[in-house]
Order: structure tokens, then sequence, then C-alpha cells
């Protein structure tokens, strides 16, 4: 840092620039080895430049990892919340909760499906809880979409259950949340769900500023099978 004192009486301007660092301070810088380095020049050597099998690789290492029946790769979070809407058919005329306080994607792709997304508020530690979720319920409401803010779980237990009662689906927003855990299961894993007879879904992001990254990219995870054969067929449909 160069902040310098500067003397009350001197003129806004001047205190402004006095604080302002001299070295850029980058916002989340990812940390890439050698190894990092040597697998991508060993994909642009094998000719896989797309999908191939290194992403088999990674999928089965991220299901091992957070403990899900399947892990379906995409090119970012937002490919796979919108993936997940519709492979859960998701569209007009109906409903989805959103926290109001989220990234723009979780309410777009609610619009990209042509649904409207219903927005509530979050407590001070930024979760949606149950209660505020329940009172924004109505017959057109088809999935609820909680985000685990910053990697901080929310208390998905009363949101299950809450969803088991409604008829409707859960859509769980974990750009923030890999390696996040909630009563000792790590998010998206189907341990978390308990008993709960819901549909669920859980979307990761590995863009550059997240906790671990692909530079751009993403994961759903499930326990569904129907679900995730279809959101592998909606993920490769152009
Ligand atoms: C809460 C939240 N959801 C979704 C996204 C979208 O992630 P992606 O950039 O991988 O599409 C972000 C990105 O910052 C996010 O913060």
């Amino acid at each position: 840092m160069s902040a310098q004192l500067v003397p009350a009486g001197a003129p806004s301007q001047t205190r402004i620039r006095s604080n302002v660092r001299e070295e850029f301070l980058p916002f989340a810088l990812p940390s890439i080895g050698e190894e990092e380095i040597a697998e991508v020049v060993d994909s642009l050597r094998s000719g896989w430049v797309t999908t191939g099998p290194k992403v088999k690789r990674f999928e089965a290492d991220f299901s091992e990892y957070i403990g899900s029946r399947h892990a379906i790769a995409l090119n970012s979070c937002t490919a796979g919340l919108h993936i997940a809407l519709t492979a859960l058919g998701i569209g007009p005329g109906h409903e989805v909760i959103v926290p109001a306080l989220t990234f723009c994607s979780t309410a777009n792709v609610v619009v990209h499906v042509g649904a409207r997304p219903v927005l509530v508020d979050v407590g001070d530690d930024f979760k949606v809880t149950p209660e505020l979720i329940e009172s924004a319920i109505t017959p057109r409401t088809k999935a609820i979409m909680p985000v685990h803010y910053s990697g901080q779980a929310c208390d998905m237990d009363p949101i299950y259950q809450l969803a088991a009662r409604h008829g409707l689906a859960v859509v769980e927003d974990a750009a923030h949340a890999v390696g996040s855990t909630y009563r000792g299961c790590k998010i998206g894993s189907d341990a978390i769900q308990g008993s709960a007879d819901i549909k669920r879904v859980t979307v990761f992001s590995f863009y550059g500023t997240k906790n671990m990254t692909t530079a751009e990219g993403g994961m759903n995870t499930t326990a569904d099978d129907r679900l995730a054969e279809r959101m592998r067929l909606v993920k490769t449909r152009k």
C-alpha cells in the first residue's frame, strides 16, 4: 500500500489520489501450476479440443468428490442452470422462486425458459429462509432456486421438506460452493437430500474467480437418472 497521511484540510482530490494503491489489486488470482499447464498442453496435443475423454474423467472425479450419482460438465454455471430448468420441464406460465441477492444468471435463466422469476428477500446472512420461500408460493410455482451465497450453505432440510410438501423441484445455485458442506455432506451430494422425495439438481461454476476454476465451466450434479439423461441430451442439442 502506498497510502500517505494527508493533512486534514487538504482538497478532497488530493485525499482520494493519495489513497489509491500503486499496484493493481487482483480480485481472485487463479492458482495454476505446472501440472495444470502440462494437462492443457497434453489436451491440445491429443486433438480433443472439445468434450472428450478428459471431460469424462473430470465428471467421474467430481461425482466421487461431491458424492453424487451423476455429474454433467458444461461450459458455465449459467448453462447448467438453464438446462436444469429445461430438463425439469419449466416454461411459460410457471414461476420459479429466486433469492433477491444473487448473480443475474440465476434469474435470467428462468426468463430464458419463458417462466417468471419471483424474487424473495434474504436474511442478514445472505441466505433465503423457508418462511420467505413459502410466502411466495402460488399454484404456478414449479421450482425453488436457493443460492449458497459466497459458499455459505443454505439451511436445506426445511427447504427440501417445503419442496416435497408443495411438489416443487429444487435447483441449487452452488456457483460459489464447491467444497461447502451442510450437515457434514458436500453441497450437491445425494446424501444431503435424505429421504425427501423431490426432483433436485445442484449447479456449480468454475469461472476464473471461483474457488476452483477451469477458466470457464460448470457442473450439474443429481441423483436422478431420468433428469441426468435429459440434461445430457439437452446440453448437446443445438
Ligand atoms: C451466484 C451465481 N450464480 C451463477 C453464476 C454464473 O456462473 P458462470 O459464470 O459459470 O455462468 C455466478 C457467477 O458469478 C454466480 O455468482
